[in-house]
């Protein structure tokens, strides 16, 4: 049995497909596989390991309809086809709540890095502009006491909120289809439609997958409804948000500042306006690039390659077989 790998894991998933007796190709090139490529690697193996954005569609679906078992190292599934993938029984694994303290310590490092304007206050000093102290210069906001307001409340976004809970003593609201009882439970969280959190969130951090009914929806006339001291931050996905809109809402000031880890579209250009304002922080997507995360990752992924290979049901499934 062999897998193919879309890019070079850590050891700790390595390991766990050796102990298998798995065979394995990675791929080395510092550039993900043109769909054309990623067909062609496909046709000698029995199972795909796709890690980065790797497009599953149902082209490829359909032409590598072989495949035993496509295996995620990653908890979102947005670019692959499941409903395709189902159809054709090819079971899709994913790698949940190992990266969670990971994704929420970068969404926390965002708020915090954007609330005292940090990246840019760095920046300056590169550009030689710390001259004198002048008391109402770089002003930043504290978040003690302050609402917290979580779109998408699971895993990650619990995380988040703990953190918030316990530094600042946020207090905690969440937008959610499900009531998240030990949310509530823990955090004093309370629920609210879509309308109350973009209201009453000064901080509002997006932890929900991208979906057609996600794609976009911060985008102006949602920012129009935020408060203007209000944060926005996304360490989700980028297509959640529409950056265009949230371009202006930053320079019309209709908001105060966003923290970035995702952008819209991947990779965010050198160029980009949002990297030269003051109250943006922009990381290249390291929500979960951690050595504890990265392999933890890279075990789960093994995991679901070894058991689909198997005809086992995966560890960690999107599609119940
Ligand atoms: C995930 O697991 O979905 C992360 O965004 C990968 O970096």
């Amino acid at each position: 049995m062999k897998v193919f790998i879309t890019r070079v894991i850590l050891e700790k998933g390595i390991q766990v497909l050796k102990n298998a007796g798995i065979s394995f190709t990675e791929w080395t090139e510092q550039r993900g596989l043109t769909a054309q490529e990623l067909v062609e690697h496909c046709t000698g193996y029995d199972a795909l390991l796709t890690a980065g954005s790797d497009k599953i569609d149902k082209n490829f679906l359909n032409t590598c309809s072989h495949l035993k078992v496509i295996s995620l190292h990653s908890v979102g599934y947005d670019n692959v086809d499941i409903a395709e993938a189902t159809r054709l029984r090819i079971p899709v694994g994913n790698t949940p709540g190992v990266l969670s303290n990971a994704t929420a310590d970068t969404a926390f490092l965002l708020m915090l890095a954007t609330s005292r304007n940090a990246f840019n206050m760095h920046k300056s000093i590169e550009k030689d502009q710390w001259k004198f102290f002048t008391p109402g210069a770089n002003l930043g906001i504290e978040l003690s006491g302050k609402t917290l307001g979580i779109f998408g409340l699971g895993k990650i976004g619990y995380e988040m909120a703990k953190r918030c809970k316990g530094a600042y003593g946020m207090n905690i609201i969440y937008h959610n289809r499900h009531i998240n009882e030990l949310a509530e439970k823990n955090l004093g969280a309370g629920k609210v439609s879509f309308d109350e959190l973009l209201q009453q969130s000064d901080v509002l951090s997006v932890h929900t997958s991208l979906t057609p009914q996600t794609k976009e929806i911060f985008n102006a006339a949602a920012f129009k409804k935020m408060k203007a001291n209000a944060i926005f931050i996304n360490s989700a996905r980028g297509g959640i948000h529409n950056e265009t809109d949230l371009t202006a809402a930053l320079q019309q000031k209709i908001i105060w500042g966003a923290g970035l880890d995702v952008t819209n579209p991947e990779p965010m250009g050198h160029d980009n306006p949002l990297l030269n304002m003051p109250n943006v922080c922009v990381l290249p997507h390291i929500g979960s690039a951690t050595v504890e995360a990265r392999n933890e990752m890279s075990r789960l992924a093994a995991e679901n390659v070894v058991a689909g290979l198997k005809g086992l049901p995966l560890p960690n499934w999107v599609n119940p077989f």
